[in-house]
């Protein structure tokens, strides 16, 4: 397919806003306060602030000039670069479609949250845990399990809506709605920030959250902000390599990628800065971030010690719906591209096929959350442990396969191919400035390679998942 039969972006924002909808996910906003808080407040937004500019701009520089400099899908780009390495691609793709049938059911879990704080927030307010466990198929009172019904089939609804604006193309489905959804997303941040930061007893949060308190900064700290820097930014899943061969010859990708990423990074400490404080002034500063159901459990606490707590709840799962389907759209897309180009489907076939596909997943995630038991055995450096396939499946992606394509892709740009290429490329051949390139040489072959290896090890050294 020749550059001018491939789908483009129809303005400069409009690449920016989709790109930036990818990276402002789930990750964003309940991963991050809880791990700000556990990382010492301000010590941490200065790690990850380090990070997401010492490694996560260089990577994803990297990912959007190549996929610009291919004009193809992941795969197709690697191959065509050199033949040999397409097994870079393979990863890159096969890494999205392990990703795409849980994140999609989570986003089924808070688009029916969004209609629980409409039609019954009494109920999700006065139990938060037992609630939860009861959507996902377990009666915490009599231990009994159900199959989880409602969360699969919001699951399903998520997913065809993912699909349906996938179908609708790059420029008429994705870009359209994140012209809206970004918007729109980043309107009720303020507004949620305005409103938990006045909260009485939130100033305490709030100071929490402005003062560095190293001594809670460990190994550990610096690991799982690494990989929270790599989940958010959406490096190494092909998504930046698709996104980045839509965008125009003339845009600059260099001021581009500051922006994208700013605009995370951005979004992530806003969402620090509504979540701790809210939790200091309902449920007290021990409850932030804690268990893995914190975002649905843990907050139904802090909805319920608000006035006006329904509205408040909706407004916030709304927030989550919007950052949930940017992401999830890119994560089909990362797919889809290569199924429509290289095995020429149509667009259609490829997003209702490997929906389809990865649904099938994506419920025996949901499944194994509390009703039904169902492991796999993971081995790491602490053993063999019989693991929730649930569990097993975000191993896969954040220990393994996530980094694994950014350690190969880094090395492929900074040792085989050459950085000289991603000069041209960003500068389209000398015209745009890219003054920081020495710098980002520097950083793409040594720091990047040896961080993301030393989140590898330490991730299987430790047993710990570090996104
Ligand atoms: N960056 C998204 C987040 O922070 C996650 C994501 C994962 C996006 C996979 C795309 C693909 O939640």
């Amino acid at each position: 397919m020749n550059t001018k039969e491939r789908a483009q972006w129809g303005s400069k924002i409009g690449f920016i806003l989709a790109t930036a909808g990818s990276a402002i996910g789930l990750g964003n906003i309940w991963k991050f306060p809880g791990k700000a808080y556990a990382g010492g407040g301000g010590a941490y937004l200065v790690i990850y602030l380090a990070i997401v500019i010492l490694i996560g701009i260089p990577m994803m520089l990297s990912e959007i000039s190549l996929g610009r400099h291919a004009q193809k899908n992941t795969i197709g780009a690697f191959h065509s670069i050199n033949p040999k390495y397409s097994w870079i691609g393979w990863i890159a793709v096969f890494t999205p479609f392990a990703i795409l049938g849980y994140y999609s059911q989570v986003g089924g879990w808070v688009t029916s949250y969004i209609f629980s704080y409409i039609t019954e927030p009494d109920a999700v307010m006065a139990d938060g845990l037992g609630y939860f466990y009861n959507f996902l198929g377990y009666d915490a009172a009599t231990g009994a399990t159900h199959f989880p019904w409602k969360a699969i089939l919001f699951g399903a609804a998520f997913a065809i809506l993912t699909a349906y604006i996938i179908i609708k193309g790059v420029k008429d489905g994705i870009e359209k709605f994140n012209k809206i959804a970004m918007p729109l997303l980043l309107v009720i941040l303020v507004v949620m920030l305005i409103r938990c930061c006045s909260l009485p007893g939130a100033s305490d949060g709030l100071s929490y959250m402005l003062t560095c308190d190293w001594s809670k900064v460990d190994s550990g700290t610096l690991m799982s902000a690494l990989g929270q820097a790599f989940f958010s930014l959406s490096v190494g899943m092909s998504i930046l390599v698709t996104y980045g061969s839509y965008v125009g010859k003339d845009d600059n990708i260099n001021r581009g990628t500051f922006m994208i990423a700013g605009l995370d990074t951005g979004v992530a400490f806003l969402a620090g800065f509504i979540i701790v404080p809210a939790v200091f002034a309902t449920l007290g500063a021990e409850e932030v971030g804690k268990g893995g159901g914190f975002a649905f459990a843990s907050l139904a606490g802090v909805f319920k010690a608000m006035p006006l707590g329904s509205v408040w709840g909706f407004m916030f799962y709304l927030l989550l719906f919007f950052a949930a389907l940017s992401s999830c759209i890119s994560v089909l897309e990362g797919i889809v591209s290569f199924v429509c180009e290289e095995w020429k489907f149509t667009r259609t076939k490829a997003a209702i096929i490997i929906t389809a596909i990865c649904y099938v997943f994506g419920v025996l995630y949901t499944i194994t959350q509390a009703s039904v038991s169902m492991q796999l055995p993971w081995a790491d450096f602490t053993g063999i442990t019989m693991t929730p396939v649930c569990d097993w499946m975000e191993c896969l992606t954040d220990r393994i396969l996530i980094p694994l394509t950014a350690l190969a892709e880094c090395i492929f740009i900074g040792w085989i191919w050459g950085t000289h290429h991603i000069k041209d490329e960003v500068t389209t051949g000398g015209v745009t400035k890219f003054s920081w390139y020495p710098v980002y040489r520097i950083l793409i072959k040594f720091l990047c390679p040896i961080a993301i290896g030393a989140i590898i090890i330490y991730s299987f050294a430790t047993g710990t998942t570090v996104s």
